[in-house]
């Protein structure tokens, strides 16, 4: 497949002139190197992305660089051995719109140890519903699991669970056998909560307890919001369950007290995406296109963009309105 000469991409720059970003025509050579070059067919918009696009928090390394952290799409020439022309390909985080130009471009050009070849059991479109939020839900419960989380242990509670991770999640786990509490600020979005899974949707109020120790009220859960929430997720989690840490959508601070730790047991566990070993990597996406695949893939994609919609849905997700994932499609 030939190369065109000019494509479009989504770039950021920091310079003497600002923070700025927008849709640019790059050249092959305008990429960061790599041995494969890909036609990208879907990305995604993650929390993450949001804050690269707009500067509201310090994720690019270097400048400029193309945004987007996610991209799945067939490769289009390839300098190594393990992957040919027509493949098709996914890589989330591993450095895309941190140290190297990411997946908001007609092209890319990635490196072939971050290269996933599309799991049997997804399509590229499903893979960049899933992107980094759904690979992050699963790296999460894999995480809680590898120290025994069980369903007997109790229900598991999602915070942020209307946003792209908590979707995923509340869809990841109820597959999985849990029961699945939804936190959420939006009481309107109930029906949404309980049509992916959710046993129960309660509100943010549930997790504003302040003291070190509360009843026990959850097995474990996956917590994308940080602050008071999260430490009163500890507090009210059961003897030897899990807490996963993902997120700071309300916060990166954390105030708590060891008694969780020390009197129930509960471990806090972190989930880091970006840098996952290659072969936790490819366990997460079997999984994701296998047993722990979601059943409501397409009522989670509630939004679909094109590289010039962007900024619109950045600011929408950074005002706290996301519904579930954003997917970036080209022509
Ligand atoms: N560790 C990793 O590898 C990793 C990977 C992916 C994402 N993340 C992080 O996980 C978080 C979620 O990412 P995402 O892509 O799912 O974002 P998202 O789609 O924008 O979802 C964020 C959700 O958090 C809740 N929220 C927003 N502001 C809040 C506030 N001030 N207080 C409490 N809740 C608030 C909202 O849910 P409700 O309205 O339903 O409460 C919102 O829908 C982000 O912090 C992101 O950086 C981390």
């Amino acid at each position: 497949m030939a190369i065109p000469g000019s494509f479009n991409a989504f770039r950021i720059h920091n310079d003497a002139a600002g923070y700025r970003s927008g849709l640019e025509r790059l050249t092959l050579d305008d990429l960061s190197p790599g041995e494969i070059v890909v036609k990208v067919a879907f990305s995604s918009v993650n929390f993450k992305d949001a804050l690269a696009g707009t500067g509201k928090g310090r994720i690019l390394r270097e400048f400029p660089l193309v945004g987007g952290i996610d991209l799945a799409g067939h490769v289009v020439s390839s300098a190594d051995p393990r992957f040919r022309e027509g493949d098709e390909v996914l890589v989330t985080g591993s450095g895309l719109s941190e140290t190297r130009d990411g997946g908001y471009s007609e092209y890319a050009r990635i490196e072939a140890k971050w290269a996933i070849a599309l799991p049997i059991g997804l399509s590229l479109r499903e893979s960049m519903i899933l992107g980094t939020a759904g690979f992050t839900a699963a790296l999460a419960l894999l995480r809680m699991e590898e120290n025994r989380q069980a369903p007997a242990l109790g229900p598991l509670a999602v915070t942020g669970a209307t946003g792209g991770v908590g979707s995923l999640a509340i869809d990841i786990f109820s597959r999985a056998g849990y029961t699945v509490h939804a936190v959420t600020g939006k009481a309107e979005q109930a029906g949404y909560l309980q049509s992916l899974g959710a046993a129960e949707v309660l509100g943010r109020d549930a997790l504003a307890t302040t003291r070190p120790l509360e009843s026990v009220r959850f097995g474990g859960g996956l917590d994308n919001v940080g602050g008071p929430m999260l430490a009163s997720l500890l507090a009210q989690t059961r003897p030897y369950g899990n807490v996963a840490s993902a997120g700071l959508a309300a916060s990166p601070e954390l105030a708590t007290t060891v008694m969780p730790h020390i009197i129930r047991g509960v471990s806090l566990l972190g989930v880091a995406s970006a840098g996952t070993a290659r072969d936790i990597r490819e366990e997460v996406w079997r999984r994701l296109a296998s047993d722990w695949k979601p059943r409501h893939l397409d009522r989670i994609c509630t939004r679909e963009t094109t590289l010039e919609g962007l900024p619109e849905v950045f600011d929408a997700m950074l005002a706290g309105g996301s519904l579930g994932r954003t997917l970036v499609t080209f022509p």
